[in-house]
């Protein structure tokens, strides 16, 4: 059986990404194929297709983008019994999930909750993987909190409206930066929130007379040293966006394997089903219009979440 797929076979801009009809991916072992539904969109997917992430010029073989994917179990591969055809599952994706079929390792699946629409439950994957992470990452992980002060570069975008909402949750006043027009964005969330850029340390300062005890960079826009500046030290500061962290003292968390936190994306999803989690803003698009959505995804024209929906 056949299938569409986006792919790009040379690195660039949205240009390079083509939609091909190609024989259906096989599950191996331990791994499912999914009937995708939805794929989110996220700012990797556009700077791996750049070749920002590698030193070639094009990738070993036609790359399908993407990672985050929500849809329905098709095939099961070789020892798979977590999961049955027919289930709805959200999970990231190996292989690329820009497509009418994904595979995804079977122990990663998450079971979609009828609350979640197809396109909010693929929106949602990486920004609540990263979240649980990075919070862990600077002493904020699962508990009460309160007392704490978090400053979060970037509080607007796909991690940072999740890690606001978590820290929130966990007893952490926490102050967000976002552009101008998002403000109200993370004053909903609950976060007080400022604008990002030149100035930042005066401004938390006002905001934070208490100081502030941790914080993360989640848009690698360069505020690494007013970070450690305004939390006197650089340990206490931790990026997920900035390849300049190790000049600043400053821990980089990629996300490799084994770098989660066990359990994050079915306690999220279990918290965005039940309320206690607000699912971001999700807009649609379909996969012929990938390239346009990666380039909204960069420009930061579109706000909220993205994704590509079969
Ligand atoms: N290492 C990892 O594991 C990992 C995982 C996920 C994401 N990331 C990286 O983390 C970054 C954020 O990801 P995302 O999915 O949240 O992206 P996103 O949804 O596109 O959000 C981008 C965020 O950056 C903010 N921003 C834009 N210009 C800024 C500036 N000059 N200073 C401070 N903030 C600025 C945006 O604010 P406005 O929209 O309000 O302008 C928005 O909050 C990306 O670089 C992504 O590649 C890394």
């Amino acid at each position: 059986m056949t299938s569409r797929a986006v792919q790009y076979r040379r690195f660039g801009g949205p240009e390079v990404l083509e939609v091909v009809e190609r024989e259906d991916p096989s599950p191996g072992s331990g791994q499912v194929r999914l009937a995708v539904r939805a794929a989110g969109v996220n700012p990797l997917d556009w700077k791996l297709r750049r070749g920002l992430m590698s030193s070639d010029d094009a990738p070993p073989e036609p790359r399908v983008p993407g990672f985050d994917v929500a849809g329905v179990v098709e095939e099961l591969g070789e020892g798979v019994t977590s999961v049955a055809v027919g289930d709805e599952v959200l999970c990231s994706a190996i292989g690329g999930s820009y497509a009418e079929r994904a595979l995804a390792k079977a122990d990663t699946l998450v079971a979609k909750p009828d609350a979640l629409d197809w396109p909010t439950a693929a929106a949602v994957v990486t920004g609540i993987t990263t979240a649980y992470r990075a919070l862990a990452l600077v002493g904020l992980g699962e508990g009460d909190h309160t007392g704490s002060t978090l400053l979060v570069d970037g509080a607007s975008g796909g991690v940072g409206t999740m890690v606001v909402q978590l820290a929130v949750s966990r007893g952490v006043t926490v102050i967000g930066t976002a552009g101008r027009t998002r403000q109200d964005e993370v004053r909903a969330l609950g976060a007080t929130p400022t604008v990002y850029g030149e100035g930042l340390v005066e401004r938390v300062r006002e905001l934070a007379p208490q100081g502030v005890d941790a914080a993360l960079d989640l848009a690698g826009k360069g505020s690494l040293p007013d970070l450690v500046a305004l939390t006197g030290s650089a340990d206490r500061v931790v990026t997920i966006a900035d390849g300049s962290a190790a000049e600043h003292g400053v821990t980089f968390s990629s996300g490799g394997p084994g770098q989660g936190v066990p359990g994050a994306l079915a306690d999220g999803v279990a918290r965005l089903a039940d309320g206690r989690l607000r699912a971001p803003a999700v807009h649609t698009y379909s996969l012929d219009e990938a390239g346009r959505a990666q380039d909204d995804n960069e420009s930061g024209r579109v706000p909220g979440k993205l994704v590509l929906t079969t």
